[in-house]
Order: C-alpha cells, then sequence, then structure tokens
C-alpha cells in the first residue's frame, strides 16, 4: 500500500532549521508529526498543496516575548505573531512573568506591561500550565519565571533594596517548585526600578534552582548602555556559578554615545563562549520599547508614546509633540502621561545588523502584545529579517535568517525535534513566498500585518493563513526545555 498523510506539501524549497542548503522536497504530515520528506510522488494525501516558488521552514520560534497573557486569550491575540509564522514563543522575559505571584493593586512597572491586577491570579506556575492546558493557545509556549515577580511575593513589594537571605531563599524555593511543574529557566530585568537594587549574589542564589532543574538563565541586563561589557561580565558569572547557559536579551549598545561598540560587546561574548554556553537574541529595528520612565529620558533619544493610562489619547504621539501641546517639559509631561510605555530611538543601526549577523544570534521581536500603539516588531519582526535584512539587503541568507529563528533558538532553549524539518519532527512549519516576504507595520501603521506568509502549521494543525487570518485550532502546547 502507497504512502498517505494529512497533509503534504509539495515541491516547496525547504529551509530545515539548521542553516544546511535548501533543497527541493515533497513534506508529508501526518498527526502533530513530519512523517516523510523527499519524492513523494507515489503517496497521497488528505490536503495536498503545490507550493512550487514557495520556501517551507519550521515554525519561527520567538525566543523573546512578553506573551504571559496573550497565549491565554485564543486565536485572535496571536495573529500577530501567526501571521509572521511563529509557532512557539517563550514567555516570562525581562523579569516578568505572570507566575507565581497575585498581585492584589496594580503591579509596579514595567510589570505592569502584562495587564492590571486582574490578570495576576497565578499563584503558582502549576495555576498558570492548568490555565493554558484547560484554554490552550493557538500557539506553542515556553515559560521562563521573573526575578522581579518573585522578588514583588518574597519582598511583600518592598523592592528598592536588596533581598535578605530568608528572602532569597523564599525566591529560590519558588522558583525550583514553578521548574518542577514545567517552566523552563529564570529571566531577570536587572534595568528596571524593582529589580535593579538586587546585587548579583542575590542573583546567584535564586539562579541555583536552575543549576540542579537544567533551567536557562535569560537576562535584559543591568544596563545595555555605557557599562554594557560589566553587564556582560555579570551575565557570565551568574552562568558559571550555576553552571547553566546564559542568553543576553535584545542585545544592543544603547545611546548616542555608545553607538559602534557591538565591536567591543560581541568579541567579549565570543570569547565567554568558549567557556560556556551563551547566546542572545536581538530584534531588528534601531528603536526599544518599555514603559515611560521620566527619569530616564534623554534630549538626544527620541520618544513616542505607546499607551498611557490618563491619557489614552496621546499614543502614537511623539513626546515632544506632546510637551510642546501641553507647553511643559518632556519630563513634566511624561510624569503626566504614567502610568505609560514608549518606543524610544536610542540604537545604531550599524550595531543592529552586525548583532543580527552573528551567529550566536537568535531573533527574538520583544513585542508588547498588549501596548495601545505597539512598537512594530510585534507584526514585523521575523518578516522583516527575511525580507528586509535577508533579501533586499544581503546581510546573510536565507538559510542562516531562518536559523536564527528555528535550528539555533530549538538548540539554545533545548526543544528537542522543534526548529528542524526532519522525519520525526513536530510538525510546526511556515509556508512563505521568499519573493515577497516582507513587514509591512510602520512607527506609523504599528499593526499591519506582515506580506508574504502563506500558511503556519502549529503540531501539525492550521493556525493561519493568508487570506483567512487565524483559524480556531488552538494546537499549541506547554514546551519544556529538555533536561
Ligand atoms: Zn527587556
Ligand atoms: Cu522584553
Amino acid at each position: 500500500m502507497s504512502l498517505h498523510c494529512d497533509l503534504i506539501i509539495r515541491d516547496a524549497a525547504v529551509f530545515d532549521g539548521t542553516g544546511a542548503p535548501r533543497f527541493t522536497a515533497d513534506v508529508g504530515v501526518t498527526g502533530d508529526r513530519i512523517t516523510a520528506i523527499g519524492d513523494l510522488g507515489g503517496a497521497s494525501a488528505d490536503r495536498e498543496i503545490i507550493a512550487t516558488g514557495q520556501a517551507l521552514a519550521p515554525g519561527f520560534i520567538d525566543a523573546h516575548t512578553h506573551d504571559d497573557r496573550a497565549v491565554l486569550c485564543g486565536p485572535a491575540c496571536m495573529l500577530c505573531k501567526m501571521s509572521q509564522g511563529v509557532t512557539t514563543v517563550v514567555v516570562g522575559n525581562c523579569g516578568i512573568s505572570l507566575s507565581p505571584v497575585r498581585m492584589r493593586t496594580r503591579p509596579v512597572p514595567p510589570l505592569d506591561l502584562l495587564g492590571d491586577e486582574s490578570w495576576w491570579t497565578f499563584d503558582s506556575f502549576a495555576a498558570y500550565a492548568e490555565r493554558l492546558a484547560r484554554d490552550p493557545s493557538p500557539v506553542n509556549t515556553y515559560a521562563l519565571i521573573g526575578h522581579m515577580s518573585l522578588r514583588v511575593e518574597a519582598m511583600a513589594g518592598d523592592t528598592q533594596r536588596a533581598a535578605t537571605d530568608r528572602e532569597a531563599a523564599h525566591m529560590q524555593r519558588r522558583l525550583a517548585e514553578a521548574l518542577a511543574q514545567g517552566a523552563s529557566g529564570f529571566s531577570t530585568g536587572l534595568y528596571y526600578p524593582p529589580n535593579m537594587m538586587a546585587p548579583t549574589d542575590e542573583v546567584i542564589a535564586v539562579a541555583e534552582a536552575l543549576r540542579a532543574a537544567g533551567g536557562v538563565y535569560v537576562t535584559h541586563m543591568r544596563d545595555e548602555a555605557n557599562d554594557v561589557l560589566l553587564s556582560i561580565e555579570e551575565t557570565l558569572q551568574i552562568g558559571r556559578a550555576v553552571n547553566v547557559p546564559v542568553v543576553i536579551s535584545h542585545h544592543k549598545c544603547a545611546m548616542p554615545e555608545n553607538y559602534g561598540r557591538s565591536t567591543e560587546t560581541l568579541p567579549r561574548i565570543e570569547q565567554g563562549a568558549q567557556r560556556q554556553a551563551v547566546a542572545f537574541d536581538i530584534y531588528p529595528y534601531h528603536a526599544g520599547s518599555t514603559v515611560l520612565m521620566p527619569q530616564r529620558l534623554r534630549p538626544d533619544v527620541p520618544v513616542q508614546v505607546t499607551w498611557s493610562v490618563p491619557h489614552p489619547e496621546v499614543a502614537g504621539r511623539l513626546l515632544d509633540d506632546i510637551a510642546r501641546n501641553w507647553g511643559t517639559t518632556p519630563r513634566e509631561a511624561a510624569e503626566r502621561l504614567l502610568p505609560a510605555g514608549a518606543i524610544f530611538f536610542q540604537m545604531d543601526e550599524q550595531d543592529v545588523r552586525r548583532i543580527m549577523q552573528h551567529g550566536l544570534a537568535m531573533i527574538g521581536s520583544d513585542g508588547l502584545p498588549h501596548d495601545a500603539y505597539p512598537h512594530p516588531r510585534l507584526w514585523g519582526t521575523f518578516p522583516r529579517v527575511l525580507g528586509h535584512y535577508a533579501r533586499d539587503l544581503g546581510l546573510f541568507s536565507t538559510e542562516a535568517a531562518v536559523r536564527k529563528m528555528t535550528g539555533h533558538t530549538a538548540e539554545v532553549f533545548g526543544l528537542v525535534d522543534r526548529g528542524v524539518i526532519r522525519a520525526g519532527a513536530y510538525a510546526d512549519l511556515v509556508l512563505f513566498d521568499p519573493a515577497t516576504v516582507c513587514d509591512a507595520a510602520t512607527f506609523d501603521a504599528p499593526t499591519r500585518p506582515a506580506v508574504g506568509i502563506v500558511e503556519t502549521w502549529v503540531n501539525g494543525r492550521s493556525a493561519y493563513a493568508h487570506g483567512v487570518g487565524a483559524t480556531p485550532e488552538r494546537a499549541g502546547r506547554l514546551l519544556t526545555r529538555a533536561r
């Protein structure tokens, strides 16, 4: 009897996620797995797609997200990612995770990026995972536990200081519990006020829970500007102290006086990579986005407001314009907008390219899904790397671009049978048009869906199709780091 599959995608240019040269093949899917690759001329399927001229890649893994809440909100909430070909999101970054902590009042920034107190109801990772199992996401979720979330609970909200030994022990215990319940790592956001008073020793004490569990340490570093090299040292030190892999989040050299310094940071990271496991993620834009912190404004860094609780009407406008309108200084205007979020134009395009090009780079959107007027990275990151940086600028090959979004990322996070196209791997797939794939979201129109993504499959189920949008499928699972 001849082979029969649920789905056969025929005659596509296959980018297998490893960085190997593309090859033309038919790919067969049955259930949640890729079951055959090659010339499947003799095989049949319930659904067959002729993909001549199109590219097939492993579904993209968004290495850096704040989708903790978005994955709980159904297919429409994840359209921004599925329309880019994303099939797995890493949540809990920058020290911010929706569990294990309950909030009775609005959480301090930047924890409020995930929502007000009504969303902070998971006092264990198990409770969060249970909710995700009951109400599945259309994409796979891989979860980190955030230092800031742990601190708020352990220190009863009094976070402007170092934790005591007892408090650090409490955090370590809570992290260990979460890891036992299906979380895969620990993240810090040492740059942010509720975290910045934590000394390196405190981070090591908490991260100690990773050693036995085999977790990964991920960090929005203490300083991404003048002291970026010191922060890289600290990150490497923490990884060595507890003997786990480290990931530097959204690597950048921020502020005009540091432009060009990726020529210093990348060699230092490479040197570290010779003795310990290290990688980093990056989003393909020269502007960042986070909560608005008036004390950190600078006249040489333009700011665009993304949301404001008291003044929702100004979302999308430049802070300088708002200040001019109000007859105030930018600092005063910012104070009035709080709580609020913003985009900061604080990077050098040459650094962005140099960092993205590097072999240790993974692509992570850092998209902020609940912002009224989000940074375009939320809707554009992956197609922008494929279209703008790989195809149009020729910064690297499409094979290399796909590896930064799939195979390399799966290796760093310990995702087995994901991020690659081979028989036996999970059928997380994206079909796209290599000639047209491109981001459409901009700083002026930030939620325009990407162009050229034909269809996205998660665990063998069609999650998104061009012209259809998000399907009702909710085939995503909680993924856990291989130990
Ligand atoms: Zn961050
Ligand atoms: Cu982030």
